[in-house]
């Protein structure tokens, strides 16, 4: 049986609204896309409802156009510093007589993992289990029908700030359309770009877009950490702007028509750009300035692994999504500058049907979403503590997933 999903990624330049089949062969067929120029976001936060919802309206409207669906509800994405994540333990005894792992003593020890005494400004975003162990030793991945008598589960939390999320959802919802859940942006990426063998020996996944640089580490299949950093390709373009004295939109179209931060490229590096009233800049000022900021991102990602661990704990190295990703020599200067081996862009996967402009490492997190959709929404239906739809003054669904991802791009 094929279903219908949809995802809108509200980022800070632009918002993706996406419809999708998919089907039994797992396989995701886009029926529908548009990326419009978002506004009212800043640093991946919702600061203007009104203009954000307007856009996020116009995004859902060309891609009920293209698809001649209607969205009724979607997955969204969530970012901004407001989000923070933690590993946290829960434990509860097997209840059955013969201490055979039930689905419920799955169901109470994730309830045990994610009781936490949270402030009353924050809300539970995710609690995303890792592995579970039985009597203390036996680690497994899925210890239902396995025999125990003690089961202790590990898991990665993600929190985020009550406020935020709901003018998020507001904003989505004035936008006519129901949120199915919000998802942390990283994680909707890393589920677009990342195989099989990447997610389970351990890999980085940092997502460098326009306001925000979100970062995840997958380790056995799961996330194991993620962060926010707020800032991406807008510094970029202000440092251009500022460096080299030229308006905001002349400095993003510089960056895009001609940035490249790997000078070997064979152009010469002293060709003069005009950048109007009779001032040139060479390409390599241009890229110097561009260089020296994408550099400073790239080490800010990598201090959240310390290099001594990074063989152990991300043996298949850095996948680069966001639109900054798109920036010619990118690949190759993460490379030299952290001195790691296994460097690529990640291209959302997996796609076919009207997919043209999504084979772009920045609609990683839209596509992704879809991924989460078709992996988390039967699963998480069980796990529904204020549902989004039938009670409105909600924040979220706060679901908590108990099945491992199963269903990939790879
Ligand atoms: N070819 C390119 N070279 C350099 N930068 C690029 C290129 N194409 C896009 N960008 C930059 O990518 C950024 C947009 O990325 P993306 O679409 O992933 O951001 P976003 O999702 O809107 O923002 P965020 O995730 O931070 O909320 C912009 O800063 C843009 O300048
Ligand atoms: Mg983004």
């Amino acid at each position: 049986m094929s279903r219908v999903f949809s995802g809108i990624d509200v980022g800070t330049s632009k918002i993706c609204a996406i419809i999708a089949n998919i089907g039994d062969d797992e396989t995701i067929q886009i029926l529908g896309s548009a990326v419009v120029p978002s506004r009212g976001v800043y640093k991946g936060l919702v600061v203007d409802i009104d203009q954000a919802t307007e856009t996020i309206r116009d995004a859902v409207m060309k891609t009920e156009r293209t698809s001649g669906l209607r969205i009724e509800s979607a997955f969204v994405s969530v970012t901004g510093k407001h989000i923070s994540s933690m590993n946290s333990k829960g434990v509860v005894a097997t209840t059955r007589a013969d201490k055979r792992v039930t689905v419920n003593d799955l169901d109470r020890v994730l309830e045990s993992a994610r009781s936490i005494t949270l402030p009353s400004d924050r809300r539970l975003l995710h609690v995303l289990p890792r592995h579970y162990t039985l009597d203390g030793t036996v680690k497994v991945q899925e210890p239902v029908g396995m025999h125990g008598f003690r089961l202790d589960v590990e898991t990665h939390i993600v929190t985020a700030a009550a406020a935020s999320v709901q003018n998020l959802i507001k904003a989505v919802r004035s936008a006519g359309v129901e949120v199915e859940d919000l998802v942390f942006n990283p994680l909707a990426s890393g589920e677009a770009v990342l195989t099989d063998h990447e997610m389970n020996s351990g890999v980085m996944v940092a997502d460098i877009g326009a306001g925000t640089t979100n970062v995840a580490i997958f380790n056995d299949g799961c996330v194991s950490h993620s962060t926010v950093f707020p800032v991406g390709g807008y510094q970029v373009t202000r440092d251009i702007a500022i460096g080299l004295g030229v308006t905001n939109e002349m400095a993003e179209e510089m960056k895009k028509k001609y940035g490249n931060v790997m000078s070997s490229n064979g152009v010469d590096p002293e060709t003069q750009l005009d950048v109007g009233n009779k001032h040139t800049v060479s390409y390599r000022e241009l890229n110097d300035v561009i260089r020296a900021r994408v550099e400073e991102i790239l080490q800010l990602v990598m201090m959240e692994v310390p290099r001594e661990k990074r063989g152990q704990l991300i043996p298949a190295g850095l996948v680069l999504t966001g639109g900054t990703a798109n920036l010619p020599g990118l690949e190759a200067l993460a490379r030299e500058v952290l001195g790691m081996e296994h460097i690529r862009i990640g291209m959302p996967a997996g796609i076919t049907g009207i997919a043209d402009h999504l084979h772009n490492p920045a609609c990683a997190t839209a596509v992704g979403l879809l991924y989460w959709g078709a992996n988390n929404a039967e699963g998480e239906d069980k796990y529904v503590y204020e549902g989004l739809k039938t009670n409105p003054v909600s924040v979220l669904r706060q679901g908590v997933s108990r099945v491992r991802k199963l269903f990939r791009p790879h």
